[in-house]
């Protein structure tokens, strides 16, 4: 019998509450959610939507089965028997604090409230008593990794595990203050927006474009010190700040004053605004966020930097492999938007990637992994055929089996099938490589380790039909 799910309690449905609840049901928990609010099932259920479209192909591992949604009637329904509560109310002290008083009488012993809080210090949010730390995430809450950890020292101890257990990256402030880091940042931008655009300089859509078309794309990556240690050259920091420090005491920025938020400000804003991005629904704006950060994600896992990087460890702890059909599994991962063409459908060029990962998956494991390139021998591919037999659409999970059908010498044969969630074959591949001297660039047979897990996999695999393999281009065999 396969352990019970852990179960998060979720108090507080909307945007953020929505976003941790696919969090963790997209990570195997089962989850209860108490929000009075009549639409709550609705608007949960349209991000849960979201969720299941873009978390997915982060991954190149598939992720645990879904968790069991519940809506409870009562606080104490969802809150009796969880792990894990997350608090994410309206930001209103009083109400979060009513709210911890009702929790705190079904928590267990050792048990404690997460608030998602953007602002309030957890001192301030457990000053009657309730043991509340803060766990600051970031809209979309599926998708985006940081959270932000404040209070007590040894509730973000215990708090810890679990977001990262979940995917998350957890940034501990050992010292309190509001807002945190994130938001005192981004705060900081929004002030300078506001002013600009109440003092005409430019529209909501400048903003927005003078964002995305520069410091935007950077700092996805590496942040700001990164980016200003590399704009400072070779003569390095100092040199940065000798020539751009001085600018901070211009009378550049208006930071410390925050625009009136009156009446003519607000409709300034909803006006631009409605003509800026007007022409889309909050769901297709959300669609198109979640794309974009996938795309994003998936780039960022190539050198490991920043949010790629996190899923990347991520992946680590999820369960790879399996066998199908007696054949090992070399890859499992959803079709992200990126693979697909206009029509939706899943291009040409991406099955060939699909191949070339489900070649490194077999090499992995044959042991000709990481280690064992770094040591100056791989493997090259010299050939490949591609079968494409089925229609693959975005959000699709694949299953890449690989079969060995000649791992004689220097030779690696593959043939992999690309399995649909109903079985159906969408492509085959065949592929040949060449066991390679990384130093002579020449060929050369293979460790005696790997040439024995080679030579063994193709043994296994040597009474099985390969039906499809050793044809000519537009044979249908
Ligand atoms: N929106 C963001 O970008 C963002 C980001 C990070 C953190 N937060 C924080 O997350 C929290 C929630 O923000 P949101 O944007 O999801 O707001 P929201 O208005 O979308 O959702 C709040 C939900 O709380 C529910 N609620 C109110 N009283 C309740 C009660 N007594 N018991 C259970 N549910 C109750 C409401 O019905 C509503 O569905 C706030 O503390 C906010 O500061 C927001």
């Amino acid at each position: 019998m396969s352990p019970a799910a852990n179960k998060a309690a979720i108090i507080g449905g909307g945007v953020i509450g929505g976003g941790w609840a696919a969090r963790f049901l997209l990570n195997g928990w089962d989850v209860a959610v108490f929000d009075p609010d009549p639409e709550a099932a609705r608007k949960i259920g349209a991000v849960l939507d979201n969720a299941r479209a873009s978390v997915p192909a982060l991954y190149d591992r598939p992720l645990p089965p879904e968790g069991t949604l519940t809506f409870c009637e009562t606080l104490s329904e969802a809150v009796t028997g969880a792990d894990w509560v997350q608090e994410s109310v309206s930001e209103r002290l009083e109400l979060k604090q009513k709210v911890y008083a009702e929790i705190a009488e079904h928590l267990p012993e050792g048990g404690f409230i997460a608030s998602s809080t953007s602002g309030f210090k957890a001192s301030d949010l457990a000053s009657e008593g309730a043991p509340v730390v803060v766990v600051h995430p970031f809209n979309p809450v599926y998708l985006l990794p940081l959270v932000e950890i404040s209070g007590e020292e040894a509730l973000r101890g215990k708090a810890l595990p679990v977001v990262t257990k979940i995917g998350m990256y957890p940034l501990v402030l050992k010292t309190e203050i509001d807002a945190f880091i994130g938001n005192r940042f981004q705060e900081a931008v929004w002030r300078e927006a506001l002013w600009m655009l109440k003092d005409g300089i430019a529209t909501t859509a400048e903003i927005d474009e003078s964002i995305r078309m520069s410091f935007g794309l950077r700092w996805a990556q590496m942040g700001i010190f990164e980016t200003y240690r590399i704009a400072g050259g070779e003569t390095g920091y100092a040199n940065f700040l000798a020539q751009f420090g001085p600018s901070l005491k211009w009378p550049w920025t208006k930071l410390m004053n925050v625009p009136e938020l009156d009446d003519d400000l607000i409709a300034k804003i909803s006006e631009q605004s409605d003509a800026q991005s007007g022409h889309l629904s909050i769901r297709e704006l959300e669609r198109l966020r979640d794309d974009n950060l996938v795309a994003i994600m998936r780039s960022l896992r190539r050198t490991g930097s920043g949010a790629g990087g996190m899923i990347l460890s991520h992946e680590e702890t999820l369960a790879a492999g399996g066998e199908v059909d007696s054949l090992p599994v070399t890859l499992r991962r959803a079709v992200p938007v990126t693979w697909t063409d206009y029509n939706g459908h899943m291009n040409e060029a991406a099955y060939l990637e699909l191949g070339t990962w489900a070649t490194d998956g077999l090499m992995q494991c044959v042991g000709a992994d990481a280690d064992y390139v770094a040591s100056g021998k791989s493997y090259f591919t010299v050939d490949t055929r591609i079968r494409y037999l089925d229609e693959v659409h975005r959000g699709a999970v694949l299953t890449v089996t690989t079969q060995v059908l000649d791992g004689a010498g220097k030779k690696m044969k593959l043939f992999h099938r690309v399995l649909k969630e109903d079985g159906t074959l969408a492509a085959t591949l065949e592929t040949l490589l060449l066991h390679t001297d990384l130093t002579s660039r020449r060929a050369c047979p293979p460790e005696p380790a790997v040439a024995q897990a080679l030579e063994s996999l193709a043994e296994a695999h040597a009474d099985r039909e390969a039906p499809g393999a050793g044809g000519a281009v537009g044979q249908r065999n």
